[in-house]
């Protein structure tokens, strides 16, 4: 059922990219539905793992795009996606010592930064990205 539903306006109209975009928000709606439904604290933690090592593999994603094709704002772009996967690895290493647990504030937290990220900062490469990737 999920919590977070997406919509065009989160289009960055790059299918490949958009395409990435939509499994984390998939993601994000498995870790709503695993704590609504009674998830146990070892199966929260696998969808955390996955949602981290998901994301990275779509920061790098989009980092190899700049990078292969000279994006202006590479740096400013990577930091933030720095700043995001340092904020989320501590509450993984949290939860799994169990010393954080996990809640709504959490999963608001990983929606309004991916949707503002994407609005925002991913947005900005649209017609950057239209030009120089073919899907
Ligand atoms: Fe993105
Ligand atoms: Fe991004």
């Amino acid at each position: 059922m999920g919590l977070i539903k997406w919509e065009e306006k989160y289009s960055v109209g790059v299918d490949s990219m958009d395409n990435q975009h939509k499994k984390l928000v998939q993601m994000i709606n498995d870790i709503f539905d695993e704590l609504r439904g009674g998830g146990t604290h070892e199966s929260l933690l696998k969808i955390i793992e996955g949602l981290v090592e998901y994301t990275q593999v779509h920061f790098k994603a989009e980092e190899a795009v700049f990078e292969k094709f000279g994006y202006a704002e590479t740096e400013e772009h990577k930091k933030e996606h720095e700043k995001f996967i340092a904020q989320v690895a501590d509450f993984q290493k949290g939860f799994e010592e169990g010393k954080i647990p996990m809640t709504m504030d959490i999963i608001t937290f990983l929606k309004d930064w991916l949707f503002s990220h994407i609005l925002g900062t991913d947005q900005k490469y649209s017609s950057f990205f239209k030009d120089n990737v073919i899907v």
